[in-house]
């Protein structure tokens, strides 16, 4: 694990661009595989995340290996109410690509029906938090996510955030639910979706590193 770890000295953390987008749904199909989104497949993944990097209050950042290529991304925003409306809006572009999504897998209907609705009941979060909404690596275990991390919780606080929350699987989740925890991280509560349960995790950026 220290060998692996040591790989990430020469690498370094930068805000993302539109040509990243291609190796961003790289890397979340590898890390989320199976995972709704994932199934909803590339061109869905490719205009959800270019969504969220043309919203103005997205914290949005990428990690670079040391042979420059990218293995790494963590994504969040403030004000996720606002978000959802910047998301809705692009409804004319979206929909041919989940149409071609449920004619691929009929199946994602009634998951593709949630979370329209979960999007539509998304109340209004504080000025003073940012969500993370995703965080992956292609490289497990090798330090990346814990530098995206640390670097998402410190742009966050630059912005003016006080807290940094998620979601993430309650069960069968103990090494995520860790690395959050080493992190700063506490448990705030659970978040029922479906057959899911999360947990809803928060880190207080007033106290120190
Ligand atoms: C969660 C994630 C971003 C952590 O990044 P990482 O670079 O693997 O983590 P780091 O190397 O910085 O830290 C490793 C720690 O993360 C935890 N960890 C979480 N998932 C892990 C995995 N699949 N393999 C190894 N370590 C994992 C371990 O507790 C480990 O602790 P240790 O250093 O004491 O052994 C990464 O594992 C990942 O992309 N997982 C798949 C996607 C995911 O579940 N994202 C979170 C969604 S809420």
């Amino acid at each position: 694990m220290k060998d692996k770890k040591r790989c990430v000295s020469s690498s370094h953390v930068r805000y993302a661009v539109k040509n990243d987008l291609p190796d961003v749904v790289r890397v979340h199909r590898i890390a989320f595989k199976g995972f709704f989104l994932d199934r909803m497949g590339s061109r869905f993944l490719r205009a959800y995340y270019e969504a969220i990097l043309e919203y103005n209050a997205a914290i949005f950042l990428v990690h670079i290996d040391e042979s420059d290529r990218l293995d790494g991304f963590a994504v969040g925003f403030r004000d996720p109410e606002k978000f959802y409306d910047h998301f809705r809006r692009r409804r004319f572009r979206l929909l041919p690509i989940i149409a071609l999504s449920l004619l691929r897998r009929p199946t994602l209907l009634g998951e593709i029906a949630r979370n329209t609705e979960r999007v539509a009941a998304t109340g209004k979060g504080a000025a003073s938090v940012v969500e993370l909404s995703s965080i992956a690596t292609s490289r497990l275990g090798t330090g990346i996510g814990s530098l995206l991390l640390q670097a998402f919780c410190d742009r966050s606080r630059t912005v003016g955030a006080r807290e940094v929350t998620l979601t993430t699987d309650r069960d069968d989740n103990a090494p995520v639910l860790n690395f959050y925890l080493r992190h700063g991280f506490a448990r705030r509560g659970t978040e029922v979706r479906g057959a899911r349960v999360l947990q809803v995790m928060g880190r207080d950026l007033a106290i120190d590193d």
